[in-house]
């Protein structure tokens, strides 16, 4: 795994650069992220394109043996560029600009700021495609960052109605489709669809689900337009783009396959404080992130990139963004280099080189203070390196298929449709399967509904909806144990009530009979008391094995042959309870870790991390320790041979 840092030499003095560049050569890095900030200085006014301070980087990084990543500069349009076409920006859901001033205020539709996107994209490429400096391109800067996935401007409105008439053919189709005699809602044009906003009671919900669909496809058509400009002046470029924690606002797994790889940014600390964790996981967690968050969007984006991921942004110190800012506890950024590189991760980048002195992120620290003294982090990034060249890894480190558990966008669209479901949440869903699953001691992947699961021992599915019949049959075809549930197919992907009751006998033995929500603070017990559920529950009538009940003894989890379901949202801990519930039926082994604990197995090595102080110290007699202190305390970590 290389190390990684992003640096904006257009921000500081180019005195500073070779001293820079060296400095970073002796922290260990090799790779630095540049230009995707940076269009005002590439071109400060319209074709007047200035890229000498950019070759100079390129060369001096050459000279030190460093590579480069390339951003492209399309997250900030420049003012000129804004002053000639207004039309470029994007409009909120109230229908307001969003004006110039920060970044991302272009909107994904206007085919004018595509066209100026591909011409400076084309700049860049011709200036720098065969420099020997060159390692890939980043496109862009995390799609839909503040918010900007959906527009409501009027281009974005032409450009709906064109897609929904691809889409549907007619638009007797497209009624026939979306049940549009319900409330006399049909149209005679798509000229007549407006934006799913405004209406006086809801839209109907699939007019919303397609809306999410189409902002969806607009960035991948701004994306692939970018890539075919690279590719036409560097057949052989590799191309990423770097995604966010928690971001569910377009379809990863579309963007991922017109990409080499993909990158994502990961701020745990800033995460913890902005997530909905219980207050005594945020008082625990805070100085060092919960456990599962990165460990869940690099099992998710290792999918997205089709085994294929790097963290190109990473915390190393304080962030300045979220409502409380802590720095890391001691040895995270290790142990984060280290989870990530368990993961399958190629590059672990930190962000940012230099902490700015101005602007809006003056707050957010880097390797180097804007004193430009070395920080911890950047101390302790040194020290991954080392870390990493001890242990002579030098290849993508290869993963045992143990758990899978489906994560998928559109399931995540439909899931969040249901009106008098408020208290759902199918991300958290999801992320409690993982978390719950990991500190059982097993390696969890995230994949798509299209993954190959054969490998894997189980495959969990909660919530998941918007399938076709053929889709589930295949999943339910892996001869594997399958854990489903809570409202699992009840949607088709038109967002319809879907009939899956045969699905649900066969495989499961149940029906359901409805699924009811439920006040929020509301919980309710198994009839033995060892469970806890809330928000929602499916009510099931089962001749299959009931393993648990609800409090009115219906089947609260139920298996039939290897196939389970569990019918509620069940709280974190409960959730874990009944997972060792379906292992012990089934006879897989487990291992209940220490709170905090997590191992990641890899290629005959364990990682062993500990984000809390544990009661005594782990126990490791059995096992050859390749590095890492005794497992005792938080920000700890040890690695084994297995
Ligand atoms: C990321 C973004 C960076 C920087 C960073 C600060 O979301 O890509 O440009 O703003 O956050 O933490």
């Amino acid at each position: 795994m290389r190390i990684g840092v992003c640096y904006y030499p257009e921000q500081t003095s180019a005195q500073n650069l070779r001293n820079d560049l060296s400095q970073m050569k002796e922290v260990g890095i090799d790779l630095i992220r540049v230009g995707e900030f940076a269009w005002s200085t590439v071109e400060p006014s319209p074709g007047d394109i200035r890229l000498d301070w950019l070759h100079r980087v390129f060369d001096e990084a050459a000279e030190v043996g460093l590579k480069v990543c390339l951003g492209t500069p399309t997250a900030c349009p420049p003012a000129w560029l804004i002053n000639r076409y207004p039309e470029i920006l994007s409009r909120d859901l109230e229908g307001a600009v969003r004006r110039f001033g920060s970044r991302r205020h272009y909107c994904f539709s206007s085919d004018l700021y595509l066209q100026e996107a591909i011409r400076i994209t084309q700049i860049y490429a011709q200036a720098f495609a065969s420099h020997q400096a060159l390692d890939s391109w980043q496109i862009d800067n995390e799609f839909g960052c503040h918010s900007t996935v959906l527009s409501f401007s009027n281009k974005a409105l032409r450009a709906f109605r064109k897609w929904l008439n691809q889409k549907y053919g007619s638009i007797a189709n497209l009624n026939q489709s979306w049940g549009n005699k319900f409330w006399s809602m049909e149209y005679s044009d798509f000229d007549q669809i407006f934006f799913p906003r405004w209406q006086v009671t809801e839209a109907n919900p699939i007019h919303t689900l397609e809306f999410r669909r189409f902002s969806s496809d607009q960035v991948m058509r701004f994306c692939k337009e970018q890539i075919k400009a690279i590719r036409a002046i560097q057949p052989e470029a590799i191309i990423h783009h770097n995604l966010m924690g928690h971001f569910t606002d377009f379809d990863h797994y579309q963007l991922g396959e017109m990409l080499d790889l993909v990158t994502w940014d990961s701020y745990p600390l800033g995460f913890l404080a902005l997530e909905k964790y219980a207050a005594e996981e945020k008082s625990i967690y805070y100085a060092t992130g919960h456990p599962d968050f990165s460990g869940f969007h690099n099992e998710l984006y290792r999918s997205v990139g089709k085994g294929k991921f790097w963290v190109m942004e990473h915390q190393c110190g304080p962030v300045n963004w979220a409502p409380y800012n802590p720095a890391p506890a001691k040895n995270m950024v290790k142990i984060w280099g280290l989870e990530a590189m368990f993961h399958g991760a190629d590059v672990f980048s930190v962000f940012r080189w230099r902490q700015a002195r101005f602007a809006q992120e003056q707050n957010h620290s880097g390797v180097l203070d804007f004193a430009d003294q070395m920080t911890c982090g950047g101390l302790e990034l040194k020290e991954l390196y080392e870390q990493i060249k001890q242990l002579e890894i030098t290849s993508t480190l290869q993963l045992p298929d143990e758990i899978a558990v489906i994560f998928d966008y559109d399931s995540h669209w439909i899931n969040h449709l249901e009106a008098g479901n408020s208290g759902t949440d199918y991300f958290w869903m999801v992320y409690r399967y993982f978390e719950s699953f990991r500190s059982l001691g097993f390696n969890v992947r995230l994949v798509s509904k299209h993954h190959d699961m054969s490998n894997f021992k189980i495959i969990a599915m909660p919530s998941l909806n918007g399938v076709s019949s053929g889709e589930i049959e295949k999943i339910m075809k892996y001869d594997v144990i399958k854990i489903a549930g809570p409202r699992f197919l009840a949607k088709d992907n038109l967002f319809a009530n879907l009939d899956s009751r045969e699905i649900l006998s066969a495989y499961f033995g149940v029906r359901r009979e409805h699924t009811e929500s439920f006040q929020p603070g509301q919980q309710f017990r198994s009839s033995d008391e060892k469970l806890i559920y809330s928000e929602y529950a499916d009510k099931l009538i089962s001749t299959a094995q009931c393993l648990a009940q609800t409090y009115d003894q219906n089947p609260l989890i139920t298996g039939l042959h290897g196939n389970y379901y569990i019918a509620a949202n069940l709280q974190p801990e409960s959730l874990k309870r009944a997972l060792v519930l379906i292992l012990d039926s089934e006879q897989v082994d487990y291992e209940i870790l220490p709170e905090g604990v997590r191992c990641h197995k890899a290629q005959g090595m364990t990682l062993w991390t500990s984000y809390r102080s544990l009661p005594e110290p782990f126990n490791f007699e059995s096992t050859q320790i390749l590095a890492g202190s005794h497992l005792q305390k938080t920000g700890d970590y040890v690695i084994t041979a297995s």
